[in-house]
């Protein structure tokens, strides 16, 4: 079974959003997924390729050398496989591809499965931005900004 990613598509929006709503407690909006196609956004789906199918989804927001990623998503049923790795793998391919030197996120204070995925990826904790995150229902949450210096050609 192989993991590509591909440059999503219109026609992948459905998919992409019942991905979303399955992954995340607050999921980006139909809106913000499809903003998500402007040129400043690179919006790729992750696929398999037996069977075809779209399993996830992950948006960067290239600026001049750096990279943050915005949104990286594996549907439920097929997250603890290793594609979120595998995911991640590809990120740092484009970055060696598109001469990024370094590589930014922020993931909630709560959510420990991409804290220490990231931190085994090489990404370091560099601030905690309070109040970065809707937790629902009015309340709010810390967000950790984490980074990744690439190696400069
Ligand atoms: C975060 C996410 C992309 C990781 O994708 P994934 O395919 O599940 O990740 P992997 O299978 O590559 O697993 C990576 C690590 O997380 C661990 N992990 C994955 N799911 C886990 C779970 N539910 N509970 C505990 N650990 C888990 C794996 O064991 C693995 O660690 P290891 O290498 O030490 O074994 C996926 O869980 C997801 O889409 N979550 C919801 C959306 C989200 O939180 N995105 C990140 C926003 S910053």
């Amino acid at each position: 079974m192989t993991l590509f990613l591909r440059k999503a598509v219109k026609s992948d929006l459905q998919v992409i959003l019942e991905n979303e709503q399955a992954a995340y407690p607050i999921p980006w909006t139909p809106t913000m997924l499809s903003d998500s196609f402007a040129e400043q956004y690179q919006f790729f789906v992750v696929c398999l390729n037996q069977p075809q199918e779209v399993i996830g989804h992950m948006i960067l927001q290239p600026i001049l050398d750096e990279c943050h990623l915005l949104n990286i998503c594996i549907r439920p049923s097929a997250q603890g496989r290793g594609f979120g790795k595998q995911v991640l793998q590809k990120w740092f391919e484009l970055a060696e591809q598109q001469q990024w030197t370094t590589l930014w996120l922020e993931v909630r204070e709560s959510n420990q499965v991409a804290q220490s995925l990231y931190s085994s990826m090489g990404f370091e904790h560099i601030a905690t931005r309070k109040d970065y995150y809707s937790a629902g229902e009015g309340k709010r949450e810390a967000g950790w900004l984490m980074s990744k210096l690439m190696h400069s050609s």
